[in-house]
Order: C-alpha cells, then sequence, then structure tokens
C-alpha cells in the first residue's frame, strides 16, 4: 500500500484525507485499505492511514509511540492538518467503538479552534451480522464531526452496488458483515463501494480547499 503509514506528522505540501480508524479483528482495517486505494487513486491527494490505540475499562494503558506493526497511532495534528476525513470503527452495540471515542474526546481544543470547519468527512464500519446496527453505528460517528463543523458525505447511489449489495454498503458509509465468526472477506460489492467512498471523500477535499481558505 502506497499509504504513508509511518511518516512524521510535520505538515507536508500535498493535501491528505486522514483515514483514522479501530478495528480488534482486521474488518474495519481492510476497509480502510480499500478506502486508501480510492483516495490516492485522484491526482493531487494523499491518504494518510492512521489507527486508534486500544483502551483498557480498568486503569490507563501507556502504549509505545510507535506499534509493533500496522498504522502509526494518530496524533492531534493528523486531524489537525487534514483536508478530508474518512472515520471507521466496529459496530459495538449499535455504537463506535470506545477507542475511537475516546480518541475523538481529546479533541476538544481542534473544536475550540475550528480546526475542522468546513472539511468534508465519512464513515464506515465492519459489524458481524447483516442487520447489528452498521447503520446506527455510521450515526453515532457522524454526530462528533457535524460538532467540529465537518461537512459529511456518503456514498451516493451513482456507485450502483448500494443497489446490488447482499451483504454490507449503505448510503451513509461502506459497511463490511464480517460473519458469526468475523471471517467473511470483504466482497466485491463492499469493496467497491469502499473505493468509490475513498474517491469521493477525496475529491471533496480537493474541491473544498478553496472554501477553507477564503473562510
Ligand atoms: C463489544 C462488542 C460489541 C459488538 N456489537 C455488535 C453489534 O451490535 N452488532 C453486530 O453485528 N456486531 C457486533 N459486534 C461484532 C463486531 O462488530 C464485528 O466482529 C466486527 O467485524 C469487528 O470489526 P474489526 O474486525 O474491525 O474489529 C460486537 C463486538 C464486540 C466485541
Amino acid at each position: 500500500m502506497s499509504a504513508d503509514t509511518h511518516s512524521s506528522t510535520s505538515p507536508d505540501t500535498t493535501p491528505y484525507v486522514l483515514v483514522l480508524y479501530y478495528s480488534r479483528h482486521g474488518a474495519t482495517q481492510t476497509l480502510a485499505e480499500q478506502i486508501v486505494a480510492g483516495i490516492e487513486s485522484i491526482p493531487g491527494i494523499e491518504a494518510r492511514l492512521r489507527r486508534v490505540p486500544e483502551v483498557s475499562t480498568t486503569c490507563e494503558q501507556t502504549t509505545p509511540e510507535i506499534p509493533d506493526s500496522g498504522a502509526m497511532y494518530a496524533t492531534l495534528d493528523d486531524l489537525r492538518q487534514c483536508a478530508g476525513l474518512a472515520l471507521g470503527s466496529p459496530t459495538r452495540f449499535g455504537n463506535m467503538a470506545a477507542p475511537l471515542k475516546y480518541f475523538l474526546d481529546s479533541t476538544s481544543e481542534l473544536w475550540m479552534n475550528g480546526a475542522l470547519i468546513d472539511k468534508p468527512a465519512t464513515a464506515f464500519s465492519a459489524s458481524s451480522s447483516l442487520h447489528g446496527g452498521q447503520e446506527t453505528t455510521l450515526m453515532t460517528m457522524l454526530v462528533p464531526l457535524l460538532h467540529h463543523g465537518m461537512v459529511y458525505a456518503g456514498v451516493p447511489y451513482s456507485a450502483t452496488e448500494l443497489l446490488e449489495t447482499t451483504q454490507g454498503g449503505t448510503p451513509y458509509g461502506t459497511t463490511h458483515v464480517s460473519g458469526k465468526r468475523g471471517d467473511n472477506d470483504v466482497n466485491d460489492h463492499e469493496r467497491r463501494l469502499a473505493v468509490a467512498q475513498g474517491k469521493r471523500i477525496a475529491r471533496l477535499a480537493l474541491a473544498m480547499q478553496p472554501l477553507r481558505e477564503n473562510r
């Protein structure tokens, strides 16, 4: 994958869409990688793939700054400097997962400074069951983004896979049904929808740049 997975967080001249996710078992991460592919197919913009660390229910957990493998942990600067955001979480009781919410709860300073106003955002999710709350999860993810002044973009039905899918895929954002044992592969419909979602958020991030510069 060509996404910048291990570079520093210093500002870059090329705009990027931050693909920020939490994934315990890898399903949401697979969708994230397809969204990255969609973003990187658009000239003039890059993807920055980042994840959030685990949180513990019993105590504050300290993780090494650089994970052993996979995408780097996100910093507030990754979010502050992005031109757009794709936010991914597994469905947990019809809601976003706590580690992602924990990270979002650390973004008050960005909210106070209006750092994300007029930036496009989108969301994606994975769940084990077909009607297990994917859409409500996407809705829970949308709410803090609106508080931040972001402009939410889903997946329009011009992506015709929305009419054909019998598994994941919603107009509110791409989803994947991982199955009872979590071993379903991301299927063609889900993958194509994730790529389309990545392309759309990349185009919107570029198109909305002048709006932010003239604010
Ligand atoms: C605490 C918890 C709550 C969950 N809640 C739901 C749920 O409400 N609906 C559902 O279909 N799957 C639910 N799942 C299953 C996950 O959404 C599913 O395994 C998902 O694919 C995990 O994504 P990941 O591989 O990115 O970690 C839950 C899993 C856990 C651990």
